[in-house]
């Protein structure tokens, strides 16, 4: 339909917005569909984010149908048909993880909340802001009028880095590289898996043919990309993430690729003995607005751990916020 795309964007006028609000509005996301922007920040960031809306204009961009701003979430949230939620309270310091949970606890709450009373019909919501997969369970349960598959937290950027370390490490084009998956937390706890994943169609794992490198260099450089980048940078990963953002919500609103699937983290139906209710990262395949985790997949004992670690931790993080009485 040629009606504009309604999107919301939190903490539009960070680091990761200031890369993400251009990619959506050049058709990134939902080609020549015409798009509009719904923008949300603390009030100390409306001015700041003004400054980006004013770079939006001069860009000119033919799909742009419109921008709003805002700090009030059911006035930013009304009526969208998707809603990217990216603004988090970062870590400072004497921070504790507790305090973390409890300070997006309660962004995420009113969020949800908001969502739930104002959104579209048909609204998708993806969690970017960190601690992603908890700040999605929160969003959720707060929004009991919402179908809880309409949530997912990010963990595309971990798959897509997943993808680039495999092809450099083989030789190959990314294009070669299918069927990736994240399992579990978007943390140091992950699990990018190489058992499932294919190079020209070969097991991945297989192509390797070194368990050495698979452990002790593939798992850690990609779950510990982000460190590296902060170190690098000076600043953690936002291009980047802007661009997993993007590929999320693209493959679910308009299907992932034939013969692939993609890594979201979703709420567990209890799927590879994934504790119902956690949100965590499965190998989905996506169609008009639905996801599905593929099934019968063969976990031996090498992923079997490290997908109970990450699910242990997520499970720890549920019942944190539970304890904060969040959920
Ligand atoms: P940033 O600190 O540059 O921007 C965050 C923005 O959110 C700030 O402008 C802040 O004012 C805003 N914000 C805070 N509370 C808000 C609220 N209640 N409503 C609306 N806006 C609010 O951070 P950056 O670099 O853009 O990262 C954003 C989040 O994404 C962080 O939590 C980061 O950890 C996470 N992240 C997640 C990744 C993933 O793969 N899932 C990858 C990279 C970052």
């Amino acid at each position: 339909s040629s009606d504009p795309l309604k999107v919301a964007v939190t903490g539009a006028a960070g680091q990761i917005g200031y890369s993400l609000l251009f990619r959506l509005a050049s058709g990134a996301l939902a080609g020549d569909r015409p798009i509009e922007l719904r923008l949300l920040e603390i009030e100390p960031a409306l001015k700041a984010l003004e400054g980006v809306v004013m770079e939006l204009d001069d860009c000119a961009f033919p799909q742009l149908a419109g921008v709003q701003i805002g700090s009030d979430p059911e006035q930013i949230f009304d009526g969208v048909n998707l809603a990217l939620l990216v603004g988090a309270r970062p870590r400072g310091p004497g921070m504790e993880r507790g305090d973390l949970l409890e300070a997006n606890g309660a962004i995420f709450t009113a969020q949800g909340q908001a969502l739930n009373k104002v959104a579209a019909d048909d609204v998708r919501i993806g969690v970017t802001g960190n601690p992603a997969n908890t700040n999605a369970l929160i969003a959720m349960s707060n929004a009991p009028d919402i179908p809880q598959e309409r949530f997912s937290a990010l963990t595309r950027l971990d798959h897509n880095r997943a993808i680039s370390q495999l092809a450099a490490k083989v030789g190959a084009p990314v294009t070669s590289i299918k069927q990736m998956t994240i399992w579990g937390n978007h943390s140091a706890t992950q699990y990018p898996d190489l058992f499932h994943a294919t190079v020209d169609g070969k097991v991945a794992a297989e192509v390797v043919d070194d368990q050495d490198w698979l452990e002790n260099t593939f798992i850690p450089t990609v779950a510990k990309r982000g460190a590296a980048i902060i170190e690098a940078r000076g600043s953690s990963s936002a291009a980047s993430a802007a661009s997993a953002t993007i590929d999320a919500a693209h493959d679910w609103l308009f299907g992932s690729a034939d013969n692939d699937w993609v890594s979201m983290a979703v709420r567990s139906d209890g799927s590879y003995d994934v504790p119902e209710g956690l949100v965590s990262s499965f190998p989905v395949v996506t169609e008009d607005g639905d996801w599905t985790i593929v099934q019968g997949l063969g976990i031996d004992e090498f992923s079997r751990a490290r997908i109970d670690a990450s699910t242990a931790e997520l499970a720890e993080e549920r019942d944190a916020v539970k304890e904060l009485g969040l959920i």
